[in-house]
């Protein structure tokens, strides 16, 4: 029986959906650290949880308190579990202190830090943009000379592509510093702006071997998608896994995983296709893909990723699934300002491709907008030909209507 702890600070969605799959996995006991109170969660779900701590927040010592009281009622630790990116480190370093199994700080470190991951990757030989991190003007104006415009600046630790900036020339780089202040407490990551299509790779590792992935996607790039609040945009899972342009990530992907740090679990790896072919490795999160893509891979195959995804790291094994599908989420995204009002389109869709839609979250009058890029609800279809999710995710996204007001 594996003694499991999973520490989830509040309880999203999906996080839900991760903790309610480690509960399934066969010959393991879970506990639960947590801000949010445990009634949150469904009673079924609570029934299966063999403990459980409240913390105040989720600073490494308050996790890792949390982990040694569940620790010493379950005697013994042998997994710390977590999918959210802004505590990989934390995780990393209560498994250090405890000596629990599975990714040290200094791997985590490796992955959450954008400026450490670029110079490893670089280091390695992988293909990744220039980047620089700065903690004065001069160092980005350097940069700026080196590599020329158009470049990015973005913090270090961020997430979801928020704090992101695209500078065109001197005047925005002047005016994203004065609104930053970067200095020596608050150094910000500048990169050289990559051109090319954006895609995720996420895989599965089983110490330390690349054992099985998928390829998604994005349409258009995250980074357009923050600067115009009222996009919508799709990811698609393509049913084909050996389209030639794929093959350059393929190459390189054990070898950048092997260079961080990688061990077991589901990694996700953004990177660029540039229109010559060649590609760029962008970021890698050592946790499980956020905006749905669990789920649309979950969908692709027909099997849950989720539950897949807390067996590989609680057993370390892994069955490879059938690609039976394409999968793709169109992001639903209110217009306008306050509060979600109405919806325009649904009857149309539901008409049309309501037969191939397999999940949907519908905004609801009166929710508050989400302020993220995954926006006010989601529309999952999936169908055995890629071509016509790639159609229904255009129809969706060209056709509802979210109003805010
Ligand atoms: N060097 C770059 N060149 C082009 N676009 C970039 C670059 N870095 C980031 N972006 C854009 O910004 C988005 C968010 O950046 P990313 O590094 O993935 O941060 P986050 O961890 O917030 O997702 C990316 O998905 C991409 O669209
Ligand atoms: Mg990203």
């Amino acid at each position: 029986m594996k003694k499991v702890i999973f520490v989830a600070p509040y309880f999203m969605d999906a996080t839900e959906r991760f903790i309610d799959a480690t509960t399934k996995v066969p010959d393991a006991q879970v506990g639960l650290v947590s801000c949010d109170p445990v009634t949150k969660l469904p009673a079924e779900l609570q029934s299966r949880l063999s403990a459980y701590y409240a913390v105040e927040d989720i600073s490494t010592p308050q996790i890792l308190r949390g982990v040694e009281m569940i620790g010493r009622q379950f005697d013994g630790i042998d997994r710390i579990m977590g999918m959210l990116e802004q505590i990989q480190v934390s995780l990393g370093e209560v498994r250090d202190h405890l000596g629990v199994p599975g990714m040290g700080a200094k791997a985590a470190n490796n992955f959450r830090d954008k400026s450490v991951m670029k110079s490893v990757l670089r280091e390695a030989g992988l293909p990744c943009a220039k980047h620089v991190l700065a903690d004065s003007f001069q160092t980005a104006l350097d940069f700026a000379r080196q590599t020329g415009f158009p470049m990015i600046v973005k913090p270090p630790d961020g997430a979801g592509a928020m704090g992101i900036f695209r500078c065109e020339n001197h005047k925005q780089l002047t005016e994203c510093w004065a609104h930053l202040n970067p200095g020596p407490q608050n150094p910000v990551v500048i990169e050289e702006f990559i051109v090319g299509k954006e895609h995720s790779f996420d895989s599965i590792c089983v110490n330390g071997q690349l054992i099985w992935s998928s390829i998604s996607h994005y349409s258009p790039a995250p980074l357009e998608v923050v600067r115009e609040p009222w996009i919508q945009w799709c990811v698609t899972i393509p049913r084909e896994f050996d389209s030639p342009h794929y093959k350059p990530v393929k190459q390189i992907a054990q070898a950048a995983l092997s260079a961080l740090g990688m061990q077991t679990g589901l990694s996700h790896m953004e990177w660029f296709l540039r229109a010559d072919g060649s590609v760029a490795i962008s970021e890698v999160g050592a946790r499980p893909p956020g905006a749905q893509i669990t789920t649309l891979i979950s969908y692709a195959h027909d099997f849950d990723l989720y539950r897949a995804w807390a067996e590989s790291v609680i057993h370390e094994r892994f069955q490879i699934p059938q690609r039976k599908y394409a999968a793709g989420a169109a992001y639903l995204r209110g217009m306008g300002e306050g509060r979600v009002s109405s919806i325009h389109g649904l009857e149309e869709i539901a008409r049309s491709l309501g037969e191939i839609v397999v999940e949907a979250k519908i905004p609801e009058p009166g929710q508050a907008p989400s302020g993220s890029y995954e926006g006010e609800g989601y529309i999952i279809v999936r169908h055995p030909e890629t071509q016509v999710v790639e159609n229904a995710l255009k129809k969706i996204i060209q056709t509802v209507q979210v109003e805010l007001a």
